[in-house]
């Protein structure tokens, strides 16, 4: 049985697929939203109306899926230019902005992300936040070497950090060999951009889960219809395609 919060991934992701041209070369994000996205993709592919489109997956978990609907699979080394990459999205603020990495995938949707022309967001109404960092925490990929002091840093910014646990209790480890951090703030995060930059002068923080600037478009699907987000802050309500 379908849940009503999956009506709306499968909303968004169909409106997403309009986007989607036959020759296309697609980023394929990572997550239960894109799930969506990537069955709707497979079915256009095996019906041959979009089956010269190939993907370039942000993980293992993706290829697998794009493989078994017949989704042509390449790399960043055979495509270093992407027409579009479809991602989903812990939390999407008003200028499209966002936090991801609940999956454990941020650093290559980052970097799939950034290769790509445009980057087209697809969440549920639940993921809408007015400020970044009250819905979710925030995903931060630190090397292994260290992990303890780079915890201590991120603390220092004012978070309170777990570190990920695997489903068996042990060290979740990224398909890049680092450990994650979870950093929540109490009242979410007041300066993104500082945050950013703090972060990513830290040697052995590798990336963290802030995507700011990055969004071309986020449809967010709710009950009454999938309205538009654009990135200079711009809510448009239906299509702006
Ligand atoms: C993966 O690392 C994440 O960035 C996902 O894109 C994000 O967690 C959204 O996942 P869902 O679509 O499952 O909510």
């Amino acid at each position: 049985m379908t849940s009503g919060t999956d009506a709306l991934k499968r909303a968004a992701a169909a409106r997403a697929l309009e986007s989607v041209r036959d020759g296309m070369v697609l980023g394929l994000g990572t997550g239960s939203t894109i799930r969506f996205f990537l069955d709707l993709l497979g079915e256009r592919v095996r019906a041959g109306d979009l089956s010269t489109v190939v993907g370039v997956p942000t993980s293992r978990r993706t290829a697998e899926i794009a493989r078994g609907h017949g989704i042509r699979i390449s790399r960043l080394r055979a495509q270093p230019r992407l027409d579009l990459t479809v991602d989903g999205a812990d939390e999407v603020d008003p200028r499209g902005n966002l936090i991801k990495g609940l999956g454990g995938a941020l650093l290559r949707e980052k970097i799939v992300a950034q290769a790509s022309d445009r980057f087209i967001v697809i969440v549920d109404e639940s993921k809408v936040v007015e400020r970044l960092g009250t819905r979710s925490p925030l995903p931060v990929e630190v090397t292994r070497f260290g992990s303890s002091r780079h915890q201590a840093f991120v603390v220092g910014l004012g978070a309170e950090v777990a570190l990920r646990r695997a489903a068996d209790g042990s060290r979740y480890v990224t398909s890049n060999g680092n450990y994650i951090l979870d950093a929540r703030f109490p009242e979410g995060i007041d300066d993104p951009v500082a945050l950013n930059g703090s972060l990513r002068a830290r040697a052995g923080i590798v990336e963290n889960g802030l995507f700011l600037g990055m969004t071309t478009r986020a449809l967010i699907a709710a009950p009454g219809g999938v309205r538009t987000i654009e990135p200079d802050g711009t809510a448009a309500p239906g299509d702006t395609r």
